[in-house]
């Protein structure tokens, strides 16, 4: 059984005191389950850059875990504007964000670019999210598959079986990403076989089995439940229901 993990992508949203006052709402919901080895999911949030340290700080010790939503590929050095994988460890962060089709989109990210990250992340013992998904007029040319193979294949190449264990992979499909229009949960959990089935070819059974795969795009507590009882949907990365306290745990406990 995979545990399903639901992460909160606050995107570029929250000043600090907003991001306390958010993960501290969160962080009460969530305090009374006791509970570890339940079905319970695991949970995430990915504040910016700036709210990471206050946001930590009240986390700790929490079930809450902490992500980010990018990360340099290089050590250290002369890379004006860029974090590495030491600044974020320092600050307890566990999860990051990679890929995301917006820093694709905006940011010029290629496949080459995300692997490197990938391959940092792993090495430093930071646990990868890694998106992927075909824009509308894929989807509208049939070429979903061939989109969100090349960005599996190539995103994800020289990852090892056993370095997959620590891998997230969310399928977003960038139609669906802030426009209010969800994948169906036939047309996300086909996307979703598919991807698992590119990872068995890639590392083999017993890697694609143990992969946990996010979908993302529009989920929230209205249509999470259905999304997530697809058998190879294993949890939601999750834009503007985030944002909210009573929207993110609505989430959290459709996944119960
Ligand atoms: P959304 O964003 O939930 O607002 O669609 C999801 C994401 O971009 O990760």
């Amino acid at each position: 059984m995979r545990k399903k993990i639901i992460a909160g992508n606050w995107k570029m949203n929250k000043t600090v005191a907003d991001a306390l006052a958010l993960a501290n709402g969160i962080k009460g919901e969530l305090s009374g389950c006791g509970c570890c080895s339940c079905s319970c999911p695991e949970v995430v949030v990915c504040p910016p850059f700036t709210a990471l340290k206050t946001v930590g700080d009240a986390l700790a010790g929490s079930k809450v875990q902490l992500g980010c939503q990018n990360m340099s590929s290089e050590d250290d050095g002369a890379y004006t504007g860029e974090i590495s994988h030491t600044m974020l460890r320092e600050l307890g962060v566990q999860y990051v964000i990679l890929g995301h089709s917006e820093r694709r989109e905006y940011y010029k990210e290629t496949d080459f670019w995300v692997n490197k990250k990938v391959k940092k992340a792993l090495e430093k013992n930071l646990r990868p999210i890694v998106c992927v998904g075909e824009k509308l007029a894929d989807r509208e040319a049939g070429n979903t598959e061939k989109v969100v193979e090349e960005q599996v294949r190539g995103s994800l190449a020289g990852i090892t079986a056993e370095q997959f264990e620590n891998v997230v992979v969310a399928y977003e499909p960038v139609w669906a990403i802030g426009t209010g229009k969800t994948a169906t949960s036939e047309q996300a959990q086909e996307v979703h076989a598919f991807i698992r089935g590119i990872i068995r070819d890639m590392v083999g059974e017993k890697a694609a089995q143990g992969l946990r795969i996010q979908y993302g795009g529009s989920m929230k507590a209205s249509n999470a439940k259905e999304l997530l009882a697809q058998p190879d949907i294993d949890g939601g990365l999750i834009g503007g229901a985030a944002l909210e306290v009573r929207s993110f745990i609505d989430i959290v406990k459709a996944a119960v």
